[in-house]
């Protein structure tokens, strides 16, 4: 384990397992539908958690992504950003968003709204995380990986001042790395 943790929220084996389990009801949900989604990944946190869901979803998907800003830091600064826009037009087409963790909600929110405006079908959300203790506006994703404690967590994608998204589980950090 990385020096700098305090504890293990979610193991390496549990994310793993997880994800073949979403992939398969993804690939369910979908196939039912008659339709195959465009899965957005949101950088840079939902990266791993895509690299792993996608082995798991059986249907011929393409995949793009987008990058936004609302952290700074442990604290959210409210005004979402979009830095990266997408590659492609999505007109008519089934989104699939994935995200490393919904917390406040209010990137979702801005991204879901983003994906309308530019004439998505329909709009999913998979979140590796959910710490609904967090929410202030009212947003559900479709499909979650593991709900959380308010604890703030890093790796698997998650950071902390940029740092630890390479581990390979979810974690707490020591209050020491803080200060
Ligand atoms: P929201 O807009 O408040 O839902 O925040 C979403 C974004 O904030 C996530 O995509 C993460 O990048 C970041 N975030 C929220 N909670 C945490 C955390 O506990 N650790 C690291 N990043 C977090």
């Amino acid at each position: 384990m990385h020096p700098n943790i305090k504890k293990v929220l979610v193991s390496e084996e549990a994310i793993q397992t997880r994800c073949a389990e979403l992939g398969k009801q993804i690939t369910e949900d979908y196939r039912n539908l008659g339709k195959v989604p465009v899965v957005v990944s949101v950088l840079k946190g939902s990266v791993p958690f895509l690299v792993n869901l996608i082995k798991y979803i059986d249907l011929d998907i393409e995949f793009d992504f987008m990058a936004v800003s609302s952290y700074e830091g442990t604290e959210s600064i409210g005004d979402v950003k979009i830095i990266m826009d997408l590659n492609r037009s999505i007109k008519g087409d089934h989104i699939l968003m994935v995200e490393d963790i919904v917390d406040t909600g209010r990137t979702l929110k801005e991204v879901t709204k983003l994906m309308f405006n530019k004439g998505a079908e329909s709009v999913k959300i998979v979140s590796l995380l959910d710490k609904p203790s967090r929410r202030v506006i009212d947003i559900t994703a479709d499909y979650v990986g593991f709900t959380i404690p308010n604890e703030f967590v890093v790796g698997f994608g998650l950071d902390f001042d940029e740092k630890y998204r390479n581990l390979p589980y979810v974690g707490v950090l020591k209050d020491e790395c803080y200060q």
